[in-house]
């Protein structure tokens, strides 16, 4: 059975609790660990439809440390379900690489392609979620904070795709998630339902005054108003998001020891004041890192499952903490 990796909410939360754990082992073995060639001969496929720097090269950088290789494959030239259909480039890649990282507009791109593939299908960002991203980010909070449990971290800004995927992997590993957002802004119904489906019981907490929403904060954690593909909206968002832009003003508000993150690209001056960015609660640029560490969790894990190391009989979804035995 194939595994793919296109949204948290198919993640358990052993399994989400395991692959920050390998992250966090990976990173404190450094690049030439007894890890670093358990993917040679291995080829990632990296498919974007939108521009990238951490996501895409933390990815090449992390299949080559661990051995492998990758392909980059520039949207217009594949011309996914313009020059052929998603179905068709799904099962044709499967025979020339091992794996695929996708970032696309549509959420339902990244499921179809996982439906034909026959190798595990990474989600690199669609216009609703960013998993990715989100797991890197707790791995930040359990290094930084010491913790994920009862982590208190408020969104402040968008209910965006950042935002979304965030919310999930706060609900599987324990962390306290609240969203910040103006009214209009708020997570979409269908997130709300799905969310509730998957975590019964626990409650979004969201709120739409910045002042109050930020108290009692552990981490404040923002993204830009307007996200890719929306830049005809730039202007109205740069209006009715002004209120939530995080400043100093702001970051006092949350707890004392409060941390500040950002997924990154930032519009400076618009979501974050340079102060705030630049400042000693910052913790944007190890946030950055760690989406290589988490990344290189996440091939293995993915590859490792898929391999014929894998006896048949217990083929289907292994935790990575089983992989490796700690
Ligand atoms: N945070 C993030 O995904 O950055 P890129 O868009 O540069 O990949
Ligand atoms: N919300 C942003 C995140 C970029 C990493 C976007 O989708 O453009």
């Amino acid at each position: 059975m194939v595994r793919h990796f296109t949204k948290l909410m198919e993640l358990g939360r052993d399994e989400a609790h395991g692959l920050i754990s390998l992250a966090l082992a990976l990173k404190q073995d450094g690049p030439l660990s007894h890890r670093s060639m358990r993917l040679a001969g291995r080829t990632l496929g990296l498919l974007f439809e939108k521009p990238s720097l951490r996501t895409r090269v933390s990815f090449e950088a992390a299949i080559s440390q661990l051995g492998g290789s990758s392909i980059f494959l520039p949207a217009k030239d594949v011309g996914l379900g313009v020059r052929e259909t998603v179905a068709d480039f799904a099962r044709v890649l499967s025979q020339y690489v091992d794996i695929l990282a996708v970032r696309t507009f549509s959420q339902d791109t990244v499921e179809e392609l996982a439906r034909y593939a026959t190798i595990p299908v990474v989600n690199a960002l669609s216009d609703s979620s960013h998993p990715c991203q989100a797991m890197a980010d707790l791995m930040t909070v359990q290094e930084i904070l010491g913790r994920m449990e009862g982590v208190r971290i408020v969104f402040v800004g968008d209910g965006n795709n950042v935002a979304r995927s965030l919310a999930v992997a706060c609900a599987l590993l324990g962390a306290e998630f609240r969203l910040c957002s103006p009214e209009a802004y708020n997570f979409p119904e269908e997130f709300r339902t799905r969310f509730s489906k998957r975590f019964p019981g626990l409650e979004l907490d969201v709120s739409h005054d910045p002042k109050t929403g930020v108290q009692g904060a552990d981490v404040i954690y923002t993204d830009v108003w307007t996200s890719m593909g929306q830049e005809e909206e730039s202007e109205a968002r740069r209006k009715i998001f002004a209120p939530f832009r995080v400043d100093e003003s702001l970051m006092a508000r949350a707890n004392p020891n409060a941390i500040f993150l950002h997924c990154l690209p930032a519009h400076r001056g618009e979501e974050v004041t340079d102060g705030v960015l630049d400042g000693q609660r910052s913790k944007v640029i190890p946030q950055a890192a760690n989406r290589l560490h988490f990344q290189k969790a996440l091939l293995l894990w993915l590859l490792e499952n898929d391999s014929a190391e894998v006896p048949a009989s217990s083929a289907s979804i292994r935790g990575p903490e089983e992989i490796w035995g700690e």
